[in-house]
């Protein structure tokens, strides 16, 4: 039986981690969740924050995962990109997450996600930890890969940002120590770093600095804009939303805006009307709490729903048809 009077336990996981209650990150599994949230998983319901592009295959393995080894009560999914815009009250959006795995770019219209227009690359937070752990080595600092990856990848969040212009502050870095500081390891060494600090960053713009093939944030934006159905490409240029740890590096937004706004312009020679238009107002949202967008609108929607019991899927329904169940979850 469902107790409704109950606040309904939210699960956003990442590649990161999982996000759910007031744990925000570290949880490994749900049980974890369940026990530093200090509740019972049975007779719970269950707000599922559903990645972009998940297989019917995957969400019938996370029912699985919820009805019948945590015995939940009920289960809502929602995508992603559309809980991320709920956390903002919009409904429409073109919602630019960065994790830690890789970056998606999703076109959201009226609380829709547009499939044919969604983007995605395989490079994220953890390329740039990579990629930073890399110039290190390469500067002579004797650093392995396994045991430095953690304790770089505290250095990326507190010192790298990513250049606006990236040839003025390559320049900037050759002439001067401006950008230069120092960062102790736990284990006591000290880093010194410099030209590193956006170098490293740059590969979530320009995978090809590491030789990956992928297209680059902006890019990825600008296609799934363009890929979008023509009437709706100047409100997703006009509200571009960033979400996700991997946005965080100061100078991100001001990054995005300018070179989605290069190849915007870059298209107007080409193209009709509306790509002619080189005034297109090009907006970018980047709260601080970005990290936790999808989180917040989850635990926004599990409030309103409280009261909505059909729209649940309950585990008689799973019990009685998983199938049936699964597809009643999925939006695609
Ligand atoms: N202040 C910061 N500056 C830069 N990067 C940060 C900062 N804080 C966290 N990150 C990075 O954000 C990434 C994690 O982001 P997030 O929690 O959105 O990913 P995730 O949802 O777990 O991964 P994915 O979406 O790929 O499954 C990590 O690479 C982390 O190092
Ligand atoms: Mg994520």
């Amino acid at each position: 039986m469902a107790d409704l009077d109950k606040p309904a336990v939210v699960i956003d996981q990442g590649a990161s981690g999982i996000r759910a209650g007031r744990s925000q990150g570290g949880c490994e599994s749900w049980h974890s969740v369940f026990q530093a949230l200090g509740v019972g998983a049975e007779g719970r319901r269950l707000l599922i924050c559903e990645p972009f592009g998940t297989s019917a295959h995957q969400r019938k393995e996370r029912l699985e995962l919820a009805f019948e080894e945590h015995r939940v009560s009920a289960v809502f999914m929602q995508l992603q990109p559309v809980l991320t815009l709920y956390a903002l009250g919009l409904l429409t959006g073109l919602v630019l997450d960065c994790g830690e795995m890789g970056c998606r770019a999703a076109p959201v219209i009226d609380g829709y996600v547009l499939p044919h227009a969604f983007k995605s690359q395989a490079v994220g937070g953890r390329h740039v930890a990579a990629r930073l752990l890399d110039l290190l080595r390469r500067r002579g600092y004797a650093l392995s890969r396994d045991t430095s990856l953690a304790a770089v990848t505290a250095a990326k969040e507190k010192l790298c940002y990513l250049a606006v212009d990236r040839e003025a502050e390559a320049k900037l870095a050759r002439e001067t120590t401006v950008g230069v500081t120092t960062y102790t390891l736990p284990d006591g060494h000290r880093l010194r770093l410099g030209a590193e600090r956006f170098m490293a960053p740059e590969v979530l713009f320009d995978p090809q600095v590491m030789g990956l093939e992928a297209p680059g944030l902006a890019q990825l934006a600008h296609d799934a804009i363009q890929a979008a159905d023509i009437d709706c490409r100047r409100a997703l240029y006009q509200r571009m939303v960033l979400a996700g740890g991997g946005s965080l590096f100061p100078g991100c937004s001001a990054r995005l805006a300018k070179d989605v706004r290069t190849l915007h312009a870059s298209l107007a020679g080409v193209t009709s009307a509306e790509a002619g238009s080189k005034k297109m107002k090009i907006n970018v949202d980047a709260v601080p709490r970005r990290k936790h967008l999808v989180f917040m609108g989850a635990a926004a929607l599990a409030d309103i729903m409280q009261d909505q019991g059909d729209a649940w899927v309950s585990a008689r329904e799973w019990a009685e048809d998983p199938t049936r169940a699964a597809a009643r979850c999925g939006s695609n």
